[in-house]
């Protein structure tokens, strides 16, 4: 139904009205975001007015409607209420910050996501992936059943904590899976009493929330110490960089604990996603075998190999179409806006959501079925720019999306080329509301050396 805003007499987007919709919708995004979001668009059309109790949200799923939000008027937007609960975790970093203060974040870390940087991070990303990988193998080549969520992660953690923080993380992993996956879960808003009282009540979820973030602060706040110390001098790490810009301690734990956050779980959740289409697709996987074994040519993997990964890359870029890790994001309007002929009022919470984009029908031939050749160069060339922005886009856009597509395209050729993977009979993945696309029940597979 359209309704008009009363103040300007402007056409407000369609959307479900009345006290029984909204809390039917308030339930469904507390169980299965990525569903709500898009039954609406098949409900509504590409641009809808979502009541969720205390606030109102416009979705926007037309690539012209994002191009508009993240690039031609990207001015009048802001992070707004949509990105306050990252803070508990990411302070004002990089990510959460707009304006002035996020500029000055922005170009002193631009340097350490350059081309030459990431290709120097290379033997670091190798050697996490190989662990995890080897592990694998020397179980009497019997390899792996089972989710494959808490392996990917700890590849990407390990990797990340060496590239960024000079610090390999492996033995991390365990308390800080835990604590991320809390993390997650308590970022998104969805509503719940407990996130709608002040924060020092002790609810259990409150607790938890507490206790994860007391471990990811140990963790990175030793990392900074041992810094401040001078055991990593001379090393050009992210931590080095910040600790030279004389930001005080608790700054440069927030900007650690943004790329921690952004960095090894948008990553090892695509990864999982990736290998969960891959069991259903065996023969690509034996194209990926052979273009992995015809580059690396029995090497160890190394950065001028990368390039030549290009039907990896398809692979990962259709993973990413159908799992983007960071299924939806947020903005606010400064002002009142117009996106794509409908009214948004100032103020208001605006929705861009990749895994609805990147599955909408009109844009995407059988949109639900995993097909690489999509992502060919001249099939690109055919599509919209903003139907596909797993890594957003304009001057927010991801700064680790090189970095990123490195790691991921490394281990993805790496892990195809020793094993093969195949779906565990009756095993299903079902979506749960966090702030990244993650499964209820993990994604469990069967993973199998190949020369076993
Ligand atoms: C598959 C992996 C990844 C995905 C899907 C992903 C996705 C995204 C998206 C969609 C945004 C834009 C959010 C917005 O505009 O509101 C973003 C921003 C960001 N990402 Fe990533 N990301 C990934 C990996 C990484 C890595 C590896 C790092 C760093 C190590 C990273 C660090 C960041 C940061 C710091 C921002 C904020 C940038 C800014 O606002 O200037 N991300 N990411």
């Amino acid at each position: 139904m359209t309704a008009i805003d009363i103040g300007t007499a402007r056409r407000l987007p369609p959307g479900p009205v009345g006290a029984l919709q909204i809390a039917k919708h308030v339930r469904a995004l507390r169980g299965n975001g990525p569903g709500l979001f898009e039954a609406m668009r098949q409900s509504y059309g590409d641009t809808v007015r979502l009541p969720l109790g205390l606030m109102t949200a416009t979705l926007v799923y037309h690539p012209d409607g994002i191009k508009h939000v993240l690039l031609d008027n990207n001015a009048n937007y802001v992070r707004g209420i949509g990105y306050e609960r990252f803070k508990i975790f990411m302070g004002n970093g990089l990510l959460t910050t707009d304006g002035e203060a996020w500029r000055v974040r922005r170009r002193v870390v631009n340097p350490l996501f350059h081309r030459d940087a990431i290709a120097a991070m290379v033997d670091a990303m190798v050697s996490s992936t190989a662990a995890v990988l080897d592990g694998w193998h020397r179980r009497e080549r019997a390899g792996f059943t089972g989710d494959v969520i808490p392996a990917m992660m700890r590849i990407t953690l390990d990797a990340l904590g060496r590239t960024l923080f000079d610090t390999g993380l492996d033995g991390d992993a365990e308390r800080v899976g835990p604590a991320m996956d809390t993390a997650i879960e308590a970022i998104v808003h969805r509503g719940r009493v407990p996130e709608l009282l002040p924060a020092w009540l002790p609810f259990p979820s409150t607790l938890r929330t507490v206790r994860a973030r007391k471990t990811l602060y140990d963790m990175v706040g030793r990392i900074i110490e041992a810094h401040r110390g001078g055991a990593h001098a001379d090393r050009p790490d992210l931590v080095n960089l910040l600790l030279a810009t004389d930001r005080t301690d608790a700054d440069v734990r927030d900007e650690m604990m943004t790329v921690l956050m952004a960095g090894h779980e948008t990553a090892g959740t695509g990864l999982a996603w990736a290998l969960w289409e891959l069991a259903d697709a065996p023969e690509v996987q034996d194209r990926m075998a052979d273009e992995a074994r015809r580059v690396f040519g029995g090497r160890d993997p190394a950065a001028a190999d990368v390039p030549g990964l290009t039907y990896t890359r398809m692979v990962l870029d259709e993973a990413l179409r159908l799992h983007p890790p960071i299924w939806v994001y947020p903005r606010a309007t400064v002002a009142a806006d117009d996106i794509a002929g409908w009214h948004v009022p100032a103020g208001e919470c605006v929705f861009l959501s990749p895994y609805v984009t990147h599955r909408h029908p009109d844009l995407w031939a059988a949109p639900y079925r995993f097909d690489p050749e999509r992502f060919t160069e001249a099939a690109k060339q055919d599509r919209p720019k903003y139907s596909y922005f797993p890594f957003g886009g304009g001057q927010r856009k991801c700064v680790g999306e090189m970095m990123a597509v490195t790691q991921m395209c490394l281990t993805l050729a790496m892990l195809v080329s020793r094993f093969r993977i195949r779906r565990v009979p009756g095993s299903t993945v079902t979506l749960r509301t966090a702030a990244s696309l993650r499964p209820a029940h993990g994604i469990e597979l069967r993973i199998v050396p190949r020369d076993s």
